[in-house]
């Protein structure tokens, strides 16, 4: 399309302009926006573009190799893969409250990208004078408008967003004129895979908000194999691109069970499929039951620890879309 190829001609020109030498960086969490920024970017400034890809142990099955697979080995952007999960996890051991869950992972993030920072300076001429962001027009029109919005507080406060206060940046934001279907449209035309620019939304805090109680390895474990379920029945039915948001729960409820001539006593997986608009209202969507079946039949026989499954059925108001 001739609109969004002007358009990445045009801001490149822009963005060469206004970094002049220096060096930007970048917070890559592999969702739609901060992607195409990075992808953006790199045709326009090339390696003055540095990416810190932090993994917050949070992360879903795979996320941390297809990251780097796309923006390192393809698309060979420097990148600073940052293996944080055990300072994470540790710092959320034995919490269950989700705000506090919140509270500990906003605030480590923040400590982990100075640290890659600091440590992507050391000892070099060249400081990152600019900070790169994802930032959308329906951002900055809600930040305008905030108003005490909780909710966009609190997105802002995880999304890679609202970072580091003492450290000096100007902004770059290359997708501030933009809404979500052109971003994606510009992401297609810079030649990132489908898998990245039509991917549903991933909220900051990852497997933290979809994971009642408490957080350790083994109950990641659990709630990453029946995630990798859900995604790959939805893309084989053909149902994960139609949606807003698929994935897995995993409830802070262990019930019984028989498997063979054994009783178990096993966790729950709820599993979460909804349409949406812009993840304000919401509605569970009606999967075919063959698929919902497969879907289940599938963790129950492969996830080691899970004997249930079910189906969340509800809209948004009054449940949320994630389960913390
Ligand atoms: P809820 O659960 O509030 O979610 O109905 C609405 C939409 O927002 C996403 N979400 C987040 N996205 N950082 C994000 O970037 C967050 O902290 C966060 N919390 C929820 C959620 O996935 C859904 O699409």
């Amino acid at each position: 399309d001739w609109t969004m190829g002007s358009f990445i001609d045009q801001t490149c020109e822009e963005v060469r302009q206004q970094v002049g030498d220096d060096h930007v960086i970048l917070g890559l969490s592999g969702g739609v926006d901060s992607s195409v920024a990075a992808a953006l970017l790199h045709k326009a400034i090339g390696d003055q573009l540095t990416c810190v890809f932090v993994n917050n142990g949070l992360l879903r099955s795979n996320e941390a190799e297809t990251v780097q697979r796309v923006f390192g080995d393809n698309f060979h952007v420097k990148l600073k893969y940052v293996d944080a999960s055990t300072r994470f996890l540790k710092k959320l051991k034995g919490v269950t409250d989700p705000e506090r869950k919140r509270k500990i992972i906003g605030n480590e993030f923040v400590r982990v990208f100075e640290d890659a920072t600091k440590q992507l300076t050391r000892g070099k001429k060249s400081k990152f004078k600019f900070l790169a962001q994802g930032t959308l027009y329906p951002d900055v029109i809600e930040s305008v408008a905030i108003g005490g919005n909780p909710a966009s507080l609190i997105k802002s406060h995880h999304n890679v967003g609202g970072l580091p206060k003492n450290m000096k940046f100007k902004l770059v934001e290359p997708l501030r004129q933009l809404f979500k279907d052109e971003v994606r449209e510009v992401g297609a035309q810079l030649g990132l895979p489908k898998e990245i620019v039509q991917r549903q939304p991933f909220p900051g805090p990852g497997l933290a908000v979809r994971i009642l109680g408490e957080i350790t390895k083994e109950r990641l474990r659990i709630l990453r194999e029946a995630d990798a379920i859900v995604v790959a029945e939805m893309k084989a039915s053909d149902w994960y691109y139609r949606v807003w948001q698929s994935f897995a729960a995993l409830l802070p409820v262990r019930s019984v069970g028989v498997m063979g001539d054994e009783r178990t006593y096993a966790q729950t997986i709820a599993v979460r499929i909804v349409e949406s608009q812009d993840g304000m209202t919401a509605d569970w969507v009606r999967l075919p039951y063959d698929v919902l079946a497969k879907i289940s039949s599938r963790i129950i026989n492969e996830v080691k620890g899970v004997n249930r499954v079910c189906y969340d059925i509800s809209s948004k108001p009054p449940a949320t879309i994630e389960w913390e």
